[in-house]
């Protein structure tokens, strides 16, 4: 069970997100695999994924364009946390590197937590802020294209590569705090979603569908009960993005509003740890976002892992659109 959380009053300070210009069509996969463009859309909401570019490359441009936003130099971030599942190298991590093209000497470590990485990161963040420091950057980016096999039909319609990071900043006026969190992770469903040193994902799509929609609803649950809120107040849903009709079956379930969502993997497929901070930074953007909104992140994924996180927004309103 989650232990109720104090958290520090911060802003988002600012964000960013980045996409590289590879892009993979429906219909340049059919030319590879049995597919058509209209059966990828009506079975995922998929119309295109990009590829190309490293972890390390995507999450730089996304870090400078949050620094930036936030109007802050490499001498004030205190920590980088790297949220991907698929880093420039097994050993090291990816942080350093991204760190070091950003100019920081800070901490830097990444976080694997499949898909919920980022909304991880989140609640990392917040403790480390509990513990002193002012300025954290989270980042979530994926080269999903080095183990995806897209001649797959069933992985190779769904993963695509990007990267969206936002700054976390300590607010003394104390707006602004997480109103509640949940993580959670299942270890016996490592077999559903996986890939082998050296190779590419392999799924059970079927089953990753079925838990996808439980851990959704008992993670919703959870951070909804820890903030002593209903589904009505939230403002603004930003859930991880695998198939469209993964969230649609778990927002029947909890009566979550399309309208209220804020989707984009048409333009960009899954790209797992990132697709939290790239819809972010396109929902404010999109002006989607004022401040003192209820605004919940939920992410779900590989592990299995499980993460949601509802934040009272205070912070930078300008973003990044996602494509
Ligand atoms: N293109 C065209 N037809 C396809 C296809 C493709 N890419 N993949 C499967 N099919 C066909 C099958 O051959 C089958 O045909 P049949 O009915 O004539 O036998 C039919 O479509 C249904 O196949 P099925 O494997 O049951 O598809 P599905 O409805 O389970 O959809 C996924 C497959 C991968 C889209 C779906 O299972 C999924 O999205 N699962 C969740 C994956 C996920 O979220 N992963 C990341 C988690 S973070």
């Amino acid at each position: 069970m989650t232990p109720p959380s104090p958290s520090v009053g911060f802003r988002f300070a600012g964000t960013g997100s980045s996409l590289p210009p590879g892009v993979l069509t429906n219909d340049d996969l059919a030319v590879g695999m049995d597919t058509t463009d209209s059966w990828i859309r009506e079975r995922t909401g998929i119309g295109a994924r990009h590829i190309g570019s490293s972890t390390s490359e995507l999450s730089t441009e996304a870090g400078r364009q949050a620094m930036q936003r936030a109007g802050l130099g490499p001498a004030d971030i205190q920590q980088v946390i790297l949220a991907t599942t698929s880093p420039d190298y097994i050993c090291p991590g990816t942080a350093p590197a991204v760190a070091h093209a950003l100019g920081l000497d800070c901490g830097a470590f990444d976080v694997q937590a499949a898909c919920s990485g980022w909304v991880y990161g989140l609640v990392v963040a917040n403790g480390l802020m509990l513990q002193g420091m002012d300025n954290i950057l989270v980042i979530g980016a994926e080269s999903l294209d080095r183990i995806t096999d897209y001649t797959a039909r069933d992985t190779g319609i769904l993963f695509g590569n990007g990267a969206g990071a936002a700054i976390v900043q300590q607010d003394p006026t104390g707006a602004g705090r997480i109103l509640g969190w949940d993580l959670g992770a299942n270890g016996d469903y490592v077999h559903i979603l996986y890939a082998e040193h050296g190779n590419v994902l392999q799924m059970d799509g079927k089953e990753v569908f079925r838990q996808a929609v439980v851990a959704i609803q008992r993670t919703t649950a959870a951070s909804l009960e820890m903030a002593g809120l209903t589904v009505a107040d939230i403002d603004l849903v930003i859930p991880h993005q695998a198939n469209v009709r993964i969230v649609e079956a778990a927002w029947k379930r909890l009566g979550f509003d399309m309208d209220k969502t804020a989707m984009i993997l048409e333009k960009t497929g899954n790209t797992s740890a990132a697709t939290i901070p790239i819809a972010l930074a396109d929902s404010l953007y999109r002006g989607r976002i004022s401040q003192g909104d209820k605004v919940m992140f939920i992410g779900f994924g590989a592990g299995m892992t499980w993460a949601s996180v509802i934040v009272e927004w205070n912070g930078d309103l300008t973003g990044t659109e996602a494509w």
